[in-house]
């Protein structure tokens, strides 16, 4: 695996977070390097740069040597790519912050790896629509293949006139300025009901399924359990938290710990817990990378419908990751229940970490199955 990025005479080693050492995947992709290289032969010194969605920070240390960097994204795991990537190559401090996070003032330009959630794109746009005036460029860059014209005619509705380069290694460059006749007021949330729970959710701009529920998740709120007392339960990848909340609805008297990598999942979750459980209900919503930093045996139950990518990258490291996490954090006859699709083959992974026979197929439908792992 290429670790190092050498461009314009210079070097910098970056490496994906968490760093594994059989990693097969790079921490920058030919996106990167078109932008870099672009605003390079711009020639630009000294200038307040935003950078959104930079993967695991290669544009925030390559601009932070000659400029003011601000990195917004809406990830965890970028924020800690980011900074361990800044330390490794001695870059400049930058600035951290969230796409809850207010544009910052005087920005010069902005550069954007196009986020893979149009919802999530159009609240960025609009923000940027709101903060900037029509002088600063907007360069964003996704793969060619990902840029369709409805892509484009979002920019041009949020932020305005926008072109596009011609195509260098499958990537584009999207040219644009926030001058659209119109300022689109964006709702930061969605909200949904899900009548046969009694649940109201509220789904800021980049949750995962946050539009509608999950139908991994629909198929395991029917079968959580009800008889946890006052057990300490950890919701892992919690998304808008609609597993905590059904667990809370069942169960008045446990406290749960909602954990997720995304920001924006991690304040929707907290609302949702805040909108739909009883004053006094003990829960805590925090961001992290699966189980990060937990001590051992500190919960009797972790709930968990895992993600099955990084990124833009498909990837089962992270269920792996999260079940041995998961392990970790369980006390002696603690339970693991998983919600997978079948063919992702979740029984073996969890078969090799608990013991065949600790596993259980609780439920199953064409598309899912339900399984607890007893520790
Ligand atoms: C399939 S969704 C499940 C969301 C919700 N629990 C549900 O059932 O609808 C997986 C969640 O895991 C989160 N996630 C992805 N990688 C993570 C990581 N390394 N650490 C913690 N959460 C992560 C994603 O942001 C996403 O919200």
């Amino acid at each position: 695996m290429k670790n190092e990025l050498t461009l314009h005479e210079r070097i910098l080693s970056l490496y994906r977070f968490p760093k594994r050492n059989n990693e097969t995947l790079q921490a920058w992709d030919a996106g990167d390097e078109y932008l870099i290289n672009h605003v390079e032969d711009l020639g630009l010194e000294g200038k307040r740069i935003l950078i959104l969605n930079d993967n695991f920070g290669t544009l925030s240390c390559w601009f932070s040597e000659k400029h003011d960097i601000t990195m917004m994204s809406d990830s965890f795991i970028t924020h800690k790519g980011t900074l361990s990537n800044l330390h490794r190559n001695e870059c400049k401090k930058i600035t951290f912050a969230t796409t809850m996070d207010s544009i910052p003032d005087n920005i010069d330009l902005v550069l954007m790896q196009i986020p893979r959630s149009n919802r999530h794109l159009v609240w960025q746009l609009a923000q940027l629509r709101g903060a900037l005036s029509a002088s600063v460029p907007v360069i964003a860059v996704n793969k060619a293949k990902e840029i369709h014209s409805s892509t484009l005619k979002l920019f041009e509705k949020y932020l305005g006139s926008t072109t596009t380069s011609l195509a260098w290694k499958k990537h584009r460059l999207v040219f644009a300025q926030a001058d659209s006749p119109a300022l689109t007021e964006i709702e930061a949330s969605t909200r949904w009901n899900l009548e046969d729970h009694k649940i109201t959710l509220d789904n800021l701009a980049n949750v995962y399924s946050g539009e509608k529920l999950d139908l991994g998740a629909r198929f395991i709120l029917e079968h959580l359990p009800s008889d946890l007392g006052s057990k300490r339960v950890i919701d892992l990848g919690c998304g808008n938290g609609v597993l905590s909340v059904k667990l809370g609805q069942l169960n008045p008297d446990i406290q749960i710990t909602c954990v997720d990598e995304s920001f924006m999942a991690v304040e929707s979750a907290k609302q949702n817990l805040e909108n739909n459980l009883p004053d006094g209900f003990r829960f805590e919503c925090t961001a992290n990378n699966c189980l990060d930093g937990f001590e051992k045996e500190c919960a009797e139950l972790v709930v968990c419908n895992p993600p099955f990518h990084q990124q833009q990258a498909i990837t089962d490291h992270i269920a792996w990751q999260m079940f041995c996490d998961t392990k970790h954090v369980l006390t002696q006859g603690g339970q693991l229940l998983v919600i997978g699709n079948r063919h992702l083959g979740y029984d073996v992974k969890l078969s090799r970490l608990f013991g065949k026979n600790n596993v259980r197929l609780i439920a199953s439908n064409k598309k899912f199955v339900i399984l607890q792992a007893t520790k």
